[in-house]
C-alpha cells in the first residue's frame, strides 16, 4: 500500500533579500537559488523521505525543468512513472522571495500543471487500489482535484486536501475528504469570515467540519495548529526552532502527516510528526531540499519538547 499524491511540480527561482521590495523598488539581494519545488511534489518528497512508498501523478513541461524536476522526484525515491512530459508548454515555475525573517511571497506561473486532467486521472484510478492515502493541493485545475478526491473516497482510501492556495471550493469536495489542512488565509477564505481571533480560528475549524471532513487541522506556523473533529476542538502546540525560510513548511506537515496516516498513527502522534517536519524544514533553505528524512523527523521529536502554548497567549 502506498502515499499517492496527485499535485504541482515546479521548478522554484528564489531571491533571498533583506525585506520584501516595494512596488516599483529596485532592491539587492543576498542570493539566489533554484530548487526543485511545486507544492504536490514537496509532499511527495516529504512522504519518500519519511518512509512510505510514494507515488506521484503529475506533469512537467518540455524545457529544461522537467527532466530536472523528475530526477529530483527519484532521488528523493519517489516513484514517478505518473509523471509525464507535456511537449506542448513548460514546466511550472515559481518565483520567490525570502526575506531575512524567513518569510516569503511567491508568484506562481503554472505551465504544464495547469493542463493535469483526465490523462492524470486514469493514472490516478489505476493506482488507487494499492494506495492508503492520497494527497491533493490546488495548484491543479479544481475540477481534476475534485473528481480525484471523489474517486479515492469512493475507493476507500483516505484524502488530505491542503487547500493552498487560497481558493473558494465546491461544497461537494468536503464530504470526499478525510483531512482538510488549510492555513490561517486559506481557512479564512473557505470559511468566509476573519480569523482575527483564537475563538474564530476554533469556530472555523468546526465550520469545516461541519461540512463534511471529518480532521480539519488549521496551520498557524509559529502558534501550531488547531485540530477539530466531530468530538471537539484542540490546539497543538508548535516547536520552537530557528527560521530561515517557511516555504514549504506546509508541504513538510502535509506529507508527513500522511505517513504517519499510512503508518495507522492516531490523530495525536500525526499532528506531532507534521508539526516536526513543518518545524525542521524552516531551519533549511529550499522547498524539497528543506524536507526530513525519516532519522531527522526521529531524532528531532526525541530532543525537541513542545512549547505549548494556550488559545490567547
Ligand atoms: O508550498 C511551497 C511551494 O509553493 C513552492 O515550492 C512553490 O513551487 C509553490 O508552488
Amino acid at each position: 500500500m502506498s502515499v499517492l499524491v496527485l499535485g504541482s511540480i515546479n521548478m522554484d527561482l528564489v531571491a533571498v533579500a533583506p525585506r520584501f521590495p516595494r512596488p516599483g523598488e529596485t532592491l539587492r539581494g543576498q542570493r539566489f537559488f533554484t530548487a526543485a519545488g511545486g507544492k504536490g511534489a514537496n509532499q511527495a518528497v516529504a512522504a519518500a523521505r519519511l518512509g512510505a512508498p510514494t507515488r506521484m501523478v503529475g506533469r512537467v513541461g518540455n524545457d529544461v525543468f522537467g527532466p530536472a524536476l523528475r530526477q529530483a522526484l527519484m532521488e528523493a525515491g519517489v516513484e514517478v512513472s505518473g509523471v509525464e512530459v507535456d511537449p506542448e508548454t513548460s514546466s511550472g515555475i515559481a518565483v520567490i522571495v525570502v526575506e531575512e525573517s524567513g518569510q516569503n511571497a511567491i508568484v506562481v506561473i503554472p505551465g504544464a500543471n495547469g493542463r493535469v486532467g483526465g490523462a492524470e486521472l486514469a493514472r490516478l484510478e489505476r493506482w488507487l487500489p494499492e494506495a492508503r492515502v492520497l494527497l491533493l493541493q490546488l495548484e491543479i485545475p479544481l475540477e481534476v482535484v475534485v473528481q480525484a478526491a471523489e474517486r479515492a473516497a469512493r475507493a476507500g482510501v483516505s484524502v488530505i486536501l491542503n487547500p493552498a492556495p487560497a481558493m473558494a471550493l465546491p461544497e461537494e469536495i468536503y464530504r470526499w475528504c478525510t483531512w482538510l489542512t488549510p492555513n490561517e488565509v486559506e481557512a479564512e477564505s473557505l470559511v468566509g469570515f476573519p480569523l482575527r481571533e483564537d475563538q474564530a480560528i476554533e469556530e472555523a475549524a468546526r465550520v469545516l467540519v461541519g461540512k463534511g471532513c471529518a480532521h480539519v487541522v488549521i496551520t498557524l506556523g509559529e502558534r501550531g495548529c488547531v485540530y477539530a473533529d466531530r468530538g471537539g476542538v484542540r490546539w497543538v502546540p508548535a516547536y520552537s526552532v530557528p527560521v530561515v525560510d517557511t516555504v514549504a513548511a506546509g508541504d513538510a506537515f502535509n506529507g508527513a502527516l500522511a505517513v504517519a496516516l499510512w503508518e495507522g498513527r492516531s490523530v495525536e502522534e500525526a499532528l506531532r510528526w507534521a508539526n516536526a517536519a513543518g518545524a525542521i524544514s524552516v531551519t533549511r533553505y529550499g522547498a524539497q531540499p528543506s524536507m526530513p528524512n525519516r532519522d531527522e523527523l526521529m531524532a528531532f521529536l526525541a530532543q525537541h519538547v513542545e512549547t505549548h502554548r494556550a488559545p490567547g497567549s
